[in-house]
């Protein structure tokens, strides 16, 4: 029995970082993307509540992350927070990012939480399609150099957060990078890459579970933050079963931001995933798989409650495993 299965979609952060602050205080957590107003802000800022040892709050922005740390520090003085600057769009960047997380001690919990979505059609720095190569290959760089550190201390886990937004797409094998552009579609790029969050915590669960790493993947639930930044009115108007015509939103759909980042602390600390290593979250419970005829539905709601059958495949996993060692030249 852990305080985590009395969890419900409007368990707040605060709540969950409460309940579970004896495996918060005296660790390392590192978090991205934690820029006022969104998800890893309020990730961070619960759980520097607990005394962690450190909290490095990482993104590409130093002057957000400035204004993070003094808002986490107006609240809580005492807390040990670092800033690191990070871009998951450049290989090199993370590459230097994880030198000077690793500087900083051994981690013990990596929140994987930064991404962008639907965005018109761009390459990172290495030139792979942005979605998947920010929101996908970048963490799972990150994550994968910092595997000698996490794995020197006593229970190390990493958080992969996804989204119900993977059911748009799984990993399209023939043509990752929708042709150089060409063939382009901003809501199957975005689906793909959280179906490789996924899979990124299902491959490491699978990889590294025999030497004590737990690693955990979720849906936050639907937010209102700057995510939604390169939205246009035309989407908005396709977003139907979430928005009412005016734009305002639809009435019980939307979470708060304290109750969007509750699943994500949950993924971090419940002891329940100690023994259900690689499970997919969402409101903080293990999220069931996809009824039949749900899955040609990618807009309904409770659609966004499942798991699709394609992200808990686990010879998925293993092969976006060696193809992203490929794409960043490691060997992991
Ligand atoms: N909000 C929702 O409804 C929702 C639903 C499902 C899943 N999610 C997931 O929840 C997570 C958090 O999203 P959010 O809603 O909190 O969005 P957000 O407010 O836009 O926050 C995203 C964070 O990622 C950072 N980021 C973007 N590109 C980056 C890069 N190249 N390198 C480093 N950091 C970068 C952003 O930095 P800047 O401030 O500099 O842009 C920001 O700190 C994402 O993984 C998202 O896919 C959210």
């Amino acid at each position: 029995m852990s305080a985590g299965d009395k969890f419900t979609k409007e368990t707040t952060a605060q709540e969950v970082a409460d309940a579970f602050g004896d495996r918060i205080k005296g660790r390392y957590v590192v978090v991205t993307g934690a820029s006022p107003g969104g998800l890893g802000y309020e990730t961070a800022r619960a759980i520097a509540t607990q005394e962690p040892k450190l909290l490095v709050i990482a993104a590409r922005d130093q002057a957000k992350l400035d204004a993070a740390k003094a808002d986490i520090l107006k609240e809580t003085p005492a807390a040990n927070v670092k800033t690191v600057i990070l871009d998951l769009a450049s290989q090199a960047a993370v590459r230097t990012a994880a030198a000077d997380i690793s500087s900083l001690g051994d981690v013990d919990v990596l929140i994987n939480n930064a991404a962008i979505m639907m965005n018109p059609y761009t390459q990172t720095a290495d030139g792979l399609e942005s979605q998947f190569g920010t929101n996908y290959v970048g963490p799972w760089l990150l994550t994968a150099l910092l595997l000698p550190s996490l794995l020197k201390t006593p229970h190390p886990r990493v958080v992969c957060v996804s989204s119900a937004g993977h059911r748009q797409s799984d990993i399209r094998w023939d043509d990752i990078g929708f042709a150089e552009g060409k063939d382009y579609n901003k809501h199957q790029a975005y689906g793909q890459s959280k179906t490789g969050n996924i899979l990124h915590a299902l491959a490491l669960a699978d990889k590294y579970g025999d030497k004590g790493l737990v690693a955990v993947s979720l849906h936050p639930g639907v937010i209102s933050t700057n995510l939604s930044r390169h939205l246009t009115e035309e989407d908005f108007k396709g977003f139907s079963t979430f928005f009412n015509a005016d734009g305002s939103a639809k009435p019980g759909i939307f979470k708060s931001i304290p109750q969007g980042a509750a699943t994500t602390v949950t993924a971090a600390f419940d002891p329940r995933w100690d023994s259900q290593n690689g499970v997919y979250l969402v409101d903080s419970q293990v999220a069931p798989d996809v009824p039949e005829g749900e899955s040609d539905n990618l807009l309904s709601v409770p659609g966004m409650g499942y798991i699709y059958p394609f992200a808990k495949d686990k010879k998925s996993a293993q092969r976006l495993w060696e193809l992203t060692n490929k794409i960043t030249g490691e060997n992991f």
